[in-house]
């Protein structure tokens, strides 16, 4: 396929892809560019895209299997692939996804197999923020002195998704299904790529509540430290969305963060995104905790 180009986005990570039509037929040569692309710079962004969610699912695939979502209430209600990212209201009540991703986290961590990516695409944004953060977590480890790289790379972590802080905002019913269906699980703390073969933190702000064999507030001040580290400004890309706009990020080498920079208490504000998410490999070691 001719005309695609790569522009790096940040310092730190990200490269936007340009000359690619993602509802036009691509080539295997161009999907081969953008995986490596993915591994190089960690999140992709395609600007100006008009997919439906028919195609957005079916270039998702052209990356690997797709992970099955099991919250119900969240889904599209055609294209149960989708997670719809929104803060238009459901049935006359605030949507329960209005507030997503508002901490530092890498999806899924809380899972025994965190999804590889996923691929956010922009219907409608506010007119001003709405922003979301990434932060590359393969140069916060990278950056760390040897002997902190020495003392966690073999730890463990639990990640227990019952610390999340807006559940309390969500519906109670959803919540609970959602909590008793994800109980907590040990993962490494640096996982390795298994693309790439470099080192990357696994971590999630409030989620990540501990380190394996220690108390939480022994180890509140190590995960803390990391996770400030991760995300000093100089190490995140911060996106400022326009419609159109698909960013696909590696969930094995960024966090991310949705700041909640807009004025939400005006109804006109929209914000409606669409999320694919691909499936995470088996092998991952996680356990429950
Ligand atoms: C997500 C997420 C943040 C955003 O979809 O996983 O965290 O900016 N979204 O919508
Ligand atoms: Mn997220």
């Amino acid at each position: 396929m001719s005309g695609l180009a790569v522009r790096r986005l940040s310092g730190a990570l990200g490269a936007e892809i340009q000359g690619v039509d993602i509802a036009g037929d691509i080539d295997n040569i161009a999907i081969a560019t953008m995986r490596n692309a993915l591994s190089e710079h960690c999140i992709l962004l395609f600007r100006d895209q008009k997919i439906t969610p028919a195609q957005h699912i079916a270039f998702t695939e052209r990356f690997g299997p797709l992970q099955e979502l099991t919250l119900g209430s969240y889904l599209h209600a055609d294209h149960p692939e989708i997670f719809v990212v929104s803060n238009k209201p459901v049935a006359g009540k605030p949507s329960d996804t209005r507030n997503t991703g508002r901490h530092w986290h890498t999806d899924m961590c809380y899972t025994p197999h965190p999804c590889r990516g996923s691929l956010l695409y922009a219907l409608e944004v506010p007119p001003v923020g709405g922003d979301t953060v990434f932060a590359n977590m393969q140069r916060a480890f990278d950056t760390l002195s040897d002997g902190m790289r020495a003392m966690i790379e073999n730890l463990r972590a639990v990640h227990d998704l019952s610390r999340v802080p807006d559940f309390k905002n969500r519906d109670p019913e959803a919540t609970r299904k959602i909590v008793a269906d994800n109980p907590p699980v040990e993962q490494p703390l640096v996982w390795v790529h298994p693309d790439s073969g470099r080192k990357s933190l696994l971590l999630s702000e409030h989620i990540t509540c501990r380190l394996a064999g220690m108390s939480d507030e022994e180890s509140k001040p190590l995960i803390d430290y990391l996770i400030a580290h991760a995300t000093r400004i100089k190490n995140t890309y911060r996106h400022q969305w326009r419609a159109g706009d698909l960013i696909f990020w590696d969930n094995r080498s960024v966090m991310h963060c949705a700041p909640g920079d807009y004025d939400m208490s005006d109804t006109a504000n929209r914000r409606h995104m669409h999320r694919t998410t691909l499936a995470g490999p088996k092998d991952l070691l996680g356990t429950t905790a």
